[in-house]
């Protein structure tokens, strides 16, 4: 609320200076307008120099993010950019109450009835792509905000597969039919502010379809799947009846399980198995299953002591040590093997595994793994065994090398000769291996 005795002030209020791309947003006319684009494209910096603008004319204006943490860092942002002109802040409610007589509420999404009885002269939606049932908090939660004051919306973010409610509001836009939506799409590219490199070096990471998806808006039909549901689907046959010439082993952590992966020379999965149970029985059960064929196996933290016991026992294991940077390359190998669709898995929780792994982003970059509540120890031993399949089979049977990878440099191409070795017997495995971080 304005102050009766509060004498007019000139205050700096520091705001970005929108570039071409977020401009052409922002001039548009469109009451509804729906922006599809790659990460880092400047999306929220649109909005939240939309919500400023607003707040500073002394409307009342609504922020909408999908959880807790991204309402957060909107909330902070707009703290210390409106920071000069707030007359009442409250942490609790995440509201502030600025001289101009504007309003700002930051709301999570997955709180139940956000922004119930508001009324907002603008309404934005962050991270609209990974929104939980967008299009019904859209219609009960945010256009209801919306009808008093005849406010704006504009709803941001990047897709997360096609089957999802952003798509269908980005379509609304696309279709030219109805005046007060707009859609737009645009790259990361569009923003000057992100070095063309770095953009440049995820393009090296990442499958092309995710690539687009992520850094051109595309949505794809995997959502955050980095091996393509297609391309799991067709790698399903029957479990190979021909012997193993390599195990990938991931050992069970506290929740999970031991699993098991054996490939034959055509690179088809022919033993497949997973169990819980105590260390010792395990490690039996391992050495009895195995016996001379070479074994990846994860070492990481108590791994490391099992792998040791296990090669006392006479087994010819390669530890792996999992850092952040040899799981990104095991996984890159395995997405370049699902897209070359050069292995057959089975049927079954394997291949739901597969299907459920996701990529997310992190400040260091892209890591793979499963969505809480789902198993990855099937995925790892699955990437261990290909690992272990290129070094000690590498071409199969008919002669034919399995096309290196798909995406970017993999650093397996470089190390690999392609030319056909014996199978290992005890002890050489390990030796064709450096000792940990590959
Ligand atoms: N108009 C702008 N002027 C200066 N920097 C900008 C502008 N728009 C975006 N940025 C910067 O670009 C980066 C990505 O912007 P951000 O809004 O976080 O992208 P997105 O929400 O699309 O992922 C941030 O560091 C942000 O500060
Ligand atoms: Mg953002």
């Amino acid at each position: 609320m304005r102050s009766p005795s509060a004498q007019p002030t000139t205050v700096d209020v520091r705001l970005h200076k929108l570039h071409p791309g977020q401009k052409a947003i922002a001039d548009h006319p469109a009451r509804f307008r729906v922006v599809m684009c790659g990460r880092r494209f400047g999306k929220s910096a649109l909005g939240i120099r939309l919500v400023c603008d607003a707040a500073l004319k002394g409307q009342p204006v609504g922020w909408f993010a999908p959880s807790y943490k991204l309402a957060l860092e909107a909330w902070r942002e707009l703290v210390v950019r409106l920071g000069p002109l707030i007359d009442r802040q409250s942490e609790q409610d995440k509201r502030l109450e600025l001289k101009t007589g504007g309003v700002v509420e930051v709301w999570t999404l997955d709180s139940p009835d956000p922004a119930r009885g508001r009324k907002y002269a603008l309404a934005v939606i962050d991270e609209a792509g990974i929104a939980k049932d967008l299009l019904a908090v859209w219609q009960a939660a945010i256009r209801p905000t919306l009808v008093d004051l005849g406010g704006r919306a504009l709803i941001l973010g990047t897709p997360k597969g096609r089957r999802h409610g952003f798509v269908v509001l980005f379509h609304r836009g696309e279709a030219g039919d109805d005046p007060d939506w707009a859609s737009f799409r645009a790259s990361t590219l569009t923003n000057p502010y992100i070095p063309a490199e770095e953009v440049e070096a995820a393009r090296k990471e990442l499958p092309p379809e995710i690539f687009q998806q992520e850094f051109e808006g595309i949505p794809t039909d995997d959502g955050a799947n980095p091996f393509g549901l297609d391309a799991i689907r067709t790698c399903v046959g029957a479990l190979s009846e021909e012997k193993p010439v390599v195990y990938g082993v991931d050992l069970a952590r506290s929740m999970d399980y031991t699993v098991v992966v054996g490939l034959d020379p055509w690179m088809k999965v022919c033993v497949l198995e997973r169990w819980q149970s105590p260390w010792a029985e395990t490690k039996t059960r391992i050495a009895e299953m195995v016996k001379h064929v070479p074994v990846v196996a994860d070492a990481t933290g108590v791994g490391d002591a099992i792998v040791a016991d296990l090669q006392t026992m006479g087994l010819s294991v390669s530890p792996h040590i999992f850092t952040q940077s040899s799981k990104l390359r095991l996984m890159q190998r395995l997405i370049a093997v699902f897209q070359a669709k050069d292995l057959t898995i089975p049927e079954g929780w394997l291949q739901s595994e597969l299907e459920a792994f996701e990529f997310t982003y992190t400040a260091n970059g892209v890591k793979y793994e499963a969505p809480k509540g789902y198993h990855d120890d099937g995925v790892m031993a699955l990437a261990l065994a290909i690992h272990g399949w290129d070094r000690v089979q590498c071409v199969k049977p008919d002669g034919s090398v399995p096309p290196p990878s798909l995406i970017g440099n993999d650093p397996h191409v470089a190390e690999k000769d392609h030319t056909p070795q014996s199978l290992a017997t005890v002890g050489d495995f390990t030796s064709q291996l450096p000792s940990e971080g590959w």
